[in-house]
């Protein structure tokens, strides 16, 4: 019974795909895996021991640091951060999410990414009201403490910028991070109330399908968001990962519409209008609109397509030595679960199907993992998400072709990452 398991192991670690792609199924048999690559003479990753006992370090010879009211991260980790925009730059400001150096789903609220159009309003929770007028049989204020007495739920959703990846549309590749190509990405447990609560409330006329919400920004971020969302998914959210919205991301509350561009998600939400057509804002005329080969532009591209990306190894990141490696990523869709990640070693000659940490949740990140067993050779990697709705994020020529040249949102294309001889990992167009 041994013998015939440990030789089915041994042909899990037989390669399923290009340049050393190995079966999934050998990540939930990892002490098999790497004994294998002992045996197999990869290599093992842990260095064999040359002296029992450990030696006792500084840091285990006194009493340690004492406890703050509110912990932070590690000093070794002080270079896990966003990274800003230009901050002497008027106007838009800008923080990443450091994706190179974060795993599993959810983003720490310190590194959540940012877009703020006039910085974040020092709100007091106790002055700010929301105003819901318009179309409806009754217009209604509700204070902070009003607000937060409605029954409220809790998702795991993402948000993404309709400019996240913009860098990818450039004719030549960036040579940057992960951080830096597509880091106007983060993922959340947001909690609050559903929006048609209040909307029901307020009674909406039947002839109204869409509603403005406005921010309490310094330039009254606004956007129009159709009544059918407003009744489906929406919510206003109060609650990121447990703690009050940071001032960055809304506080104390913000428009969530999962799925849907960054921008919708109206921060420091004070009002919203029901109305019978879209309000044609500068924020969905002059932006958030795309501009097509004929010369026409879109409006209203709401959802966020399905897409994924390898985080690690990722641009900028070096690979040290031969061996064996976790492929690892993220995978989303606005339009619901991610059904499935592919992932190639070759440059999308051949792809195998990774593993998906679950539970997989609707318009949330989804973290997959891959072994891989680097051989040292030149190699270009790719992963290819799936949604539940059958859409296949494409090849970034497919996509170039569809949307043209003057388009600069919703980039969705599948990211490639070469692996040089010597282990430097940059952004490559395949
Ligand atoms: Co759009």
């Amino acid at each position: 019974m041994a013998r015939k398991r440990r030789n089915s192991d041994s042909q899990l670690l037989q390669p399923v795909a290009g340049n050393g792609l190995l079966d999934r199924r050998l990540l939930l048999k990892s002490g098999m895996v790497f004994a294998g690559a002992v045996t197999t003479g990869v290599g093992g990753i842990a260095t064999r021991a040359a002296a029992e006992p450990l030696a006792v370090d500084p840091w285990s010879k006194t009493i340690g640091a004492t406890v703050p009211g509110y912990s932070t991260p590690s000093h070794f980790e002080a270079k896990v951060v966003k990274t800003l925009g230009d901050a002497t730059r008027p106007g838009t400001q800008q923080g990443r999410t450091p994706h190179q150096d974060i795993d599993g789903i959810i983003t720490p609220n310190g590194v959540h990414f940012v877009v703020a159009r006039a910085g974040a309003p020092d709100i007091d929770p106790e002055k700010h009201q929301l105003l819901i007028h318009g179309m409806v049989k009754q217009p209604l204020t509700f204070s902070y403490n009003d607000l937060l007495r409605y029954p409220m739920e809790t998702h795991v959703r993402f948000i993404e910028c309709g400019g996240n990846s913009a860098p990818m549309w450039s004719k030549t590749p960036i040579q940057a991070n992960i951080q830096a190509l597509h880091g106007l990405l983060s993922c959340s447990e947001w909690t609050g109330i559903r929006l048609s609560t209040l909307l029901d409330e307020a009674g909406i006329d039947p002839k109204a399908t869409w509603m403005i919400a406005e921010g309490a920004d310094g330039v009254t971020m606004n956007r129009s968001v159709p009544v059918a969302k407003a009744m489906d998914d929406a919510m206003i959210v109060f609650y990121q990962n447990g703690e009050r919205i940071m001032p960055w991301n809304g506080y104390p509350m913000r428009l969530f519409l999962p799925g849907y561009e960054g921008n919708m998600n109206v921060k420091w939400l004070r009002r919203i209008k029901v109305t019978a057509e879209p309000t044609m804002t500068k924020d969905e005329t002059s932006k958030y609109s795309d501009l097509q080969p004929n010369g026409r532009a879109k409006l209203f591209t709401f959802p966020m397509e399905v897409k994924s990306v390898i985080t690690s190894p990722s641009g900028m990141q070096s690979m040290r030595e031969p061996g064996l490696y976790q492929i690892s990523g993220i995978a989303w869709s606005g339009f619901g679960r991610v059904r499935r990640v592919e992932i190639s070693a070759d440059g999308g000659k051949t792809f195998a199907e990774a593993a998906l940490d679950g539970p997989v949740l609707p318009k949330a990140l989804t973290r997959f993992r891959m072994p891989w067993r680097w051989d040292g050779s030149p190699s270009v990697l790719m992963s290819r998400a799936v949604d539940e709705t059958g859409a296949v994020q494409p090849t970034r020529a497919a996509l170039m072709t569809s949307r043209g040249a003057q388009f600069r949102y919703h980039y969705n294309a599948i990211q490639s990452w070469n692996v040089a001889q010597g282990g430097a990992v940059s952004n490559v167009y395949v």
